[in-house]
Formats: C-alpha cells, structure tokens, sequence
C-alpha cells in the first residue's frame, strides 16, 4: 500500500498544528541533570505519551531509577517490518542564561526558525516522528508497518538506566530497524544519512590542597597551588595538535579506509566557512587529516569546564583549597571506554604534583558506532529523503555521541538508520538553540514517507 496523496497533502495543512504542538513541547523544561526539574521532567514525558495515546498507539510510561521513559507501539502486521523509533525528551542545561535572546522555554519563531532548548536537540526531530505516524493513524489509514516509539529522559545524561534494562526489554522493542533523528544535515539544504557516532568517556577531576582558602603572599611559594596542579595536570592530557597523550590510547582506533576518505572528500567542505561560523580565526586539531575526518572518525580529549577559587568582581588573591575540572574524550571505533579509564587513573598517577590530592570521579562511557550504509533501511530512506526535500542525502558519519546505540545494535541484533533534520548552526547545547521550522516540517514529510517506503519493502 502507497501512503495516499491525499494524506501527504492533509499533512501539509496540519503545519500549523504541529508548529503548536512542538511549541508547547518545548515549554517544559525537562532538564534532566536539573534535580529539582523532576516534575517538569515528568511532565515532558507525559505530553509526548499523551499524545500517543491520543492517536491510538498502545501507550506505556516506564519508570527508572531516574527519569521515566515513554514506550508506545501500534498493533503488530504478520509479515511487515517492525521499525522502532528511539528519541529523547530530555535536553541540556540552559545557562549561560543572558545570551539567550528569548527565554529557553519560551519558544519563539524568529527568521523561519524556532528558538528553545530541545528544538533541535531532540524533542523537534523526535516529533517529526510522532506527528507522521499520529497523523497517518487519524486519517483513517493503516500504517503498512508495526511501529513502536522508545522516547527516554536520559540521554543527555549518559542513558544509564536505559542500558541497565535493555536485556529484560529485548522483547518488547524487539525490531528489524532502529530509526533515530538526533543528528543533523551536512549543510543547508544537503540532508545527510548518518552510519557513524563517536563514543564518549567523561570524568570529573578534583584536585585538593590547603583546608581552606589561603593568602597568596603569606603562603605563595610554600604551598602548591590546587587550580595550578589541575592546570598541569590536564596540559599532560594531549599534546599542541591535540593529540592524546594517555599510554595506548591509540591503540584499537579503526583507520579511516581509503574509499572513506575519498567519499568525504567530496563533501563540499568549506574550512574558512566554518571558522567563520563558529567565530575562531583559525581551525585546529590533528596534523593529516581533514576538518570531518578530525570531527567524525578521530578520537580528542576536552576539558568541559572548570572552577576553582574567585570567580567574583574584583581581585581576591587568595592560593584556593581545592580545584575541579570536567573533562571528557570523544572516542572512535573499536576503543573501550573502560580502557580509556583505567589509563587515565594511571596518567594522573604518573602526572600529578607533590603537595596535592586528587580524586577522579568517572561519569558516563560509550563505545562509537558504525552502522550500515547499504542496507534496505538506508535505500528506503534515500527514497524518502529525496522525496521531502528534493535532493538525495549524503552519507557521513558524526562526531557526537547517542549512547544508547552500540547496545541496540547488540542486544536487539538491528540494524540503525540516522536521519538528521538539523543544521550544523542549530546551537544544540549552546545559547540560541534553534530548529528551522522547513526542517521540521520536511522531517514530518520524509518520516511519513519513510514508513511507506519501508512498509514496501516485504
Ligand atoms: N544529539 C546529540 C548527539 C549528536 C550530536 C549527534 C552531534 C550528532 C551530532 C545527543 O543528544 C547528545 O548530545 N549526546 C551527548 C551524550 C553525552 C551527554 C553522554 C553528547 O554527544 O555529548
Ligand atoms: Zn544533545
């Protein structure tokens, strides 16, 4: 069965409502390493399983041991694909807050895009979803495919809980295809498939001197200085090209092949473009490889934050009692997270000052992802794509992290297809994030089209 003409078009007139709907979405500022957002958090995920429901899916709300998820699913078809649909309702803290133009949770639509945490990242792109397969459903025909929806409040988190539960949930989201949009397009008007994701390993440094805050000029020279130590520390971490410098570190990374390389080489990259955009004079990073091949299929070390002593008006000259950094490493095919943190134990170890304590609290880990570029999945998407915003995609890798993939494609034995509506100046995790509200109305098309491309496919 073809998805009807009749139901793109009605697709078409209903942009207004689904425009309001991602508007009230993002009104719920679903935070989730906010510990007292809990009950927006909460809130978030209702709406999406509300809106499920609504549509007639079969809708459970799954309790964790932190924030729920929304599981839905339409009924099964002997013999058709079952497609699951991963996304998240959660998003990034918010500050720095005066950059923002409008409020974060105050949706609003200025130059054909709308700006709010989670636009892009993800509860716009997770909608295109929702919206094709509430709409198909209320147009009173039946999806030729089973669909299920696994939407989390974690991922931004690490996905923790969401991996601890995947084996007793391997029934229940069993499927041939996961699909996800939590990327993005290659530039602007050139929508990209997605078959690569680095992993990440981030970890929290403490670094401890004096009991308390001392005076720099009765104590400086006499004791070692905690934000110094964490400085030194973190210098040893990678070299002047930004190389790491953790013992085998670079032990198990997958080479880029040959046809890789020349593939990517053809994307119209854009380097004076692109420091231009992100406001740096020049680029930086790894000596032989490209800007992509660096982003997407390079492994990096980055320090996320740090704090330490008078962050307040004025001079306070003071050698402060103790020193933090976040820091985290994006990691490539085929390198183990675990590894990754033993060695950096053993690098402090190796690198730390006299006169100091230190304590290394690690966080999340993710091994990166390949998935496939050939597969029926990829070929019904091209035909989706194609078919929504009139150009074929691309196929790339990325240099982000969705955690939870590698052990879908483990424990559920699936295959994954990465369909990014984003752009790459969408100012996911930053101030400003936005969504072009064209992209989101494509992604609901191309989605909708997707499920009868895939419904072809038996
Ligand atoms: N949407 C991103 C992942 C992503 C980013 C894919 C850029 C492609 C390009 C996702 O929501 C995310 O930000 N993940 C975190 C995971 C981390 C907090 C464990 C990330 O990559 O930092
Ligand atoms: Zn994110």
């Amino acid at each position: 069965m073809s998805a009807p003409n009749e139901f793109l078009n009605q697709l078409a007139d209903s942009a207004p409502r689904h425009l309001e709907e991602l508007m009230e979405w993002l009104r719920i500022p679903s935070v989730s390493s906010d510990s007292s957002r809990l009950i927006e958090v909460k809130q978030a995920a209702t709406w999406v399983a509300d809106k499920l429901q609504q549509a007639g899916l079969e809708v459970e709300i799954l309790p964790t041991q932190g924030h729920p998820m929304v599981f839905a699913q339409s009924p099964e078809i002997e013999g058709a694909p079952v497609v699951l649909v991963y996304g998240h309702y959660d998003v990034q803290p918010v500050e720095p807050l005066d950059e923002w133009v409008s409020g974060p949770f105050e949706p609003t639509i200025r130059d054909g895009n709308i700006y709010a945490r989670g636009a892009t990242d993800d509860k716009g792109q997770v909608l295109t979803h929702v919206q094709s397969v509430c709409d198909w459903l209320a147009s009173g025909n039946s999806l030729p495919l089973q669909i299920k929806f696994l939407i989390e409040g974690e991922e931004e988190v690490g996905s923790e809980n969401l991996e601890r539960m995947l084996p007793e949930l391997s029934e229940k989201l069993a499927c041939d295809c996961v699909v996800i949009s939590d990327s993005g397009q290659y530039s602007d008007g050139q929508p990209a498939i997605t078959y690569g994701l680095r992993g990440i390993a981030t970890y929290e440094l403490t670094v401890a001197g004096p009991s308390q805050d001392l005076h720099s000029g009765s104590f400086g020279g006499a004791v070692m200085n905690p934000a110094i130590a964490l400085c030194q520390m973190l210098g040893t971490m990678v070299d002047g090209e930004g190389r790491v410098q953790l013992p085998g570190y670079y032990d198990k990374v997958q080479d880029l092949s040959d046809e890789e390389r020349r593939q990517w080489s053809e994307l119209p990259q854009d380097d004076p473009q692109f420091a231009l955009a992100i406001g740096v004079e020049s680029l930086f990073g790894e000596k032989g490889y490209t800007t992509d091949e660096r982003r997407w299929a390079r492994p990096t070390f980055d320090v996320n934050g740090l704090t330490s002593g008078h962050q307040g008006e004025g001079v306070k000259t003071i050698i402060p009692a103790s020193a933090t950094a976040k820091f985290s490493f994006r990691l490539v095919p085929d390198q183990d997270p675990c590894k990754v943190t033993a060695s950096v134990e053993q690098h402090l170890k190796n690198h730390s000052p006299p006169g100091v304590r230190w304590t290394l609290k690690p966080d999340h880990g993710a091994p990166g992802m390949l998935a496939s570029t050939d597969s029926r999945f990829v070929h019904a998407a091209n035909r989706a794509i194609e078919s929504a915003f009139g150009v074929l995609p691309v196929l790339i890798r990325e240099g982000g992290s969705i955690p939870i993939v590698t052990r879908f494609q483990e424990v559920l034995g699936c295959d994954c297809l990465l369909l990014g509506w984003g752009l790459s100046d969408d100012n996911a995790h930053s101030p400003n994030e936005k969504f072009r509200v064209e992209d989101y109305h494509r992604g609901i098309r191309a989605s909708a089209i997707l499920w009868d491309e895939i419904g072809k496919l038996n």
